[in-house]
């Protein structure tokens, strides 16, 4: 069962954003798919400023870099998997360790990657039509996740 939220405006956006960084709780896995410039590292942009993160850092896509910590209310791991070959060198990020420290894991591209590193994840995939429609489906593979889930459409005054 997915969740889908409109995104007519980057403002929906930052609002997503938003209900997310209310819910979330160390140890997260937010998984972020969607084709490139489909809102992914935007969105995170969001996250992190909701969670607190000082507006004068830069949160980039770690395209080169894989991977940004950001330090908020919560520890961020802000990875882009786009990339990385197989779960080798996956393994090399040490994400799943800042994962088990408490840090959320915000990863892009990284929907091959959600059983390595450590499954339970919230996927959220931002899709743009042909018309130009913005939108983005969520969806939960866990118990914790399904909580999140749940979380996040009450903040958005959405029925779960
Ligand atoms: N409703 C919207 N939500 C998010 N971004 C939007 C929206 N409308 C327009 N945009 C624009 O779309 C772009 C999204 O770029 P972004 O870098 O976040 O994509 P990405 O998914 O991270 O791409 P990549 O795969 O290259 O990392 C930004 O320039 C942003 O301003
Ligand atoms: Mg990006």
């Amino acid at each position: 069962m997915a969740t889908i939220v409109p995104l007519p405006t980057r403002r929906a956006t930052i609002r997503l954003a938003r209900a997310v960084a209310a819910a979330l709780l160390p140890g997260d896995l937010l998984i972020l798919a969607g084709d490139l410039g489909a809102g992914k590292t935007f969105f995170t942009r969001a996250l992190c400023r909701a969670l607190g993160v000082p507006s004068a850092e830069p949160i980039t896509s770690p395209t080169f870099t894989l991977v940004h910590e950001h330090a908020g209310k919560l520890p961020i791991a802000h990875a882009d998997l786009y990339r990385i070959a197989d779960e080798d060198e996956l393994a090399h990020l040490g994400l799943r360790d800042r994962r088990g420290e408490g840090a959320v894991l915000v990863v892009e591209w990284g929907a091959p990657y959600a059983a390595a590193l450590g499954g339970d994840a919230l996927s959220v995939t931002f899709e743009v039509r042909a018309d130009g429609t913005r939108r983005a489906r969520i969806e939960a593979d866990g118990a914790r996740s399904a909580t999140l889930l749940a979380a996040v459409s009450k903040g958005l005054g959405m029925s779960a």
